[in-house]
């Protein structure tokens, strides 16, 4: 039987999960560097929002495209920020970042379509693709392009029914941007192929050296997806957003009252308190501990012979090449946690370019933790050399 999920993998991370997971039961200290999300609590704000929502039972559905007053102030959000003409009726509110690039994929791409998507790159973009029987195009990126795909390297690997190109800034695993001029060569190109672009700015606002910037800045017709997991860190509240153009309003809505009905109801109305002075203050102070945490640990990777081609400007990871104390990154990562009880995710999880060579390291602990971290991994590569 020829079943559309036969293609999809699951991650290789949770075999490592798993095998730490019957660690700990053992009574062992595992150090979590493996996992995409932060390790602060929701903001209490966002907390006491939802609570008070729940308690003047509000509860019930909300319209498919999401609560009015969170539509607009997540529009309110853009026009403030970055001058821009953003409306709330451009926001489809969505079950994370992972529900609008679903809808998206489904709303603009028809079985047998193509996209084209970077690798290294988040792994479940491909399987989308794959459960709706779209077929991904995908492209090899490194140091110098950042990581990111290039208006030259679209060019060099099109073919004919690519109908649009996903992009993530800053990415996921590598942390990497992509600046406006660089967006702006590819959304101009695409544009003449009359393909769309989407950038997925889940990471927006996790952005350490440079000023926040949003690819709607450079044409509202490119589609956005964003999320409150991330940097408002909520992962666990199910809820994201997306930007769209209102040619495709209509059909957003259509799709997102089939697949979803809504987002979680208790969710948005805790979310209407991301954007108050106080959470913003929060998140603020926030962003500057993993700052600090990636200056600490991109430095101490490198002087245990970790290599880092591109420093990463935003999210909270560093994808390092590992090939000078490995040539099997997951075998690599296995015994990390074996014998030196730290959880690394290999680079297999993130596409097929290299992933041999390659590690993520999230940074989403205390930086004592991570001080630990690499003491555990300086005595087990010393050990093994
Ligand atoms: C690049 C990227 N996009 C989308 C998602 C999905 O996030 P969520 O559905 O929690 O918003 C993730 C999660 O790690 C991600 O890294």
């Amino acid at each position: 039987m020829n079943l559309r999920h036969k293609d999809i993998q699951p991650f290789h991370v949770m075999d490592i999960l798993a095998k730490a997971k019957t660690m700990q039961e053992q009574g062992i200290d595992i150090i979590h560097l493996e996992i995409g999300e932060p390790d602060f609590a929701t903001p209490e704000p966002i907390n006491k929002a939802a609570i008070s929502a729940i308690e003047d039972k509000q509860c019930f559905y909300t319209s498919s495209l999401g609560l009015k007053p969170l539509r607009e102030k997540i529009a309110e959000y853009y026009q403030q920020h970055f001058d821009l003409q953003t409306q709330a009726e451009n926001i489809v509110i969505t079950a994370g970042a992972s529900g609008a690039l679903l809808l998206v994929l489904g709303a603009i791409l028809d079985a047998n379509d193509s996209i084209m998507l970077a690798a290294p790159g988040y792994p479940c973009n491909t399987n989308f693709a794959k459960f709706l029987d779209i077929n991904t195009c995908s492209v090899e990126v490194d140091e110098t392009t950042n990581y990111q795909l290039s208006a030259d390297l679209i060019k060099q690997h099109w073919h004919d029914g690519i109908k649009a190109v996903i992009l993530a800034s800053p990415a996921n695993p590598t942390g990497t941007l992509i600046y406006s001029d660089k967006l702006r060569e590819i959304y101009q190109w695409l544009e003449q192929k009359e393909a769309t672009l989407i950038v997925d700015e889940i990471y927006h606002q996790l952005v350490y050296d440079m000023p926040v910037s949003t690819a709607l800045s450079v044409s509202e017709n490119i589609i956005v997806i964003n999320s409150f997991s991330k940097y408002y860190q909520m992962t666990g509240w199910r809820l994201g957003w997306c930007v769209v153009p209102e040619k495709l309003i209509a059909t957003m809505d259509k799709l997102s009252q089939n697949l979803f009905l809504a987002a979680s109801t208790p969710a948005q109305y805790g979310a209407l308190a991301a954007f108050s002075p106080e959470t913003q203050e929060i998140l603020q102070q926030r962003r500057e501990t993993l700052k600090q945490r990636r200056d600490f640990l991109l430095e101490a990777i490198k002087n245990l012979g970790f290599k880092v081609p591109v420093k990463p400007q935003g999210a909270f990871y560093i994808y390092a090449d590992c090939s000078l104390l490995t040539s099997d990154s997951f075998q690599f990562c296995m015994d990390l946690l074996q014998y030196a009880h730290v959880a690394i995710t290999p680079g297999i999880d993130f596409g097929s370019n290299k992933p041999e060579k390659f590690v993520r390291f999230s940074y989403t602990q205390d930086l004592l933790v991570l001080k630990e971290a690499i003491n555990r991994i300086k005595k087990f590569i010393s050990k093994n050399s």
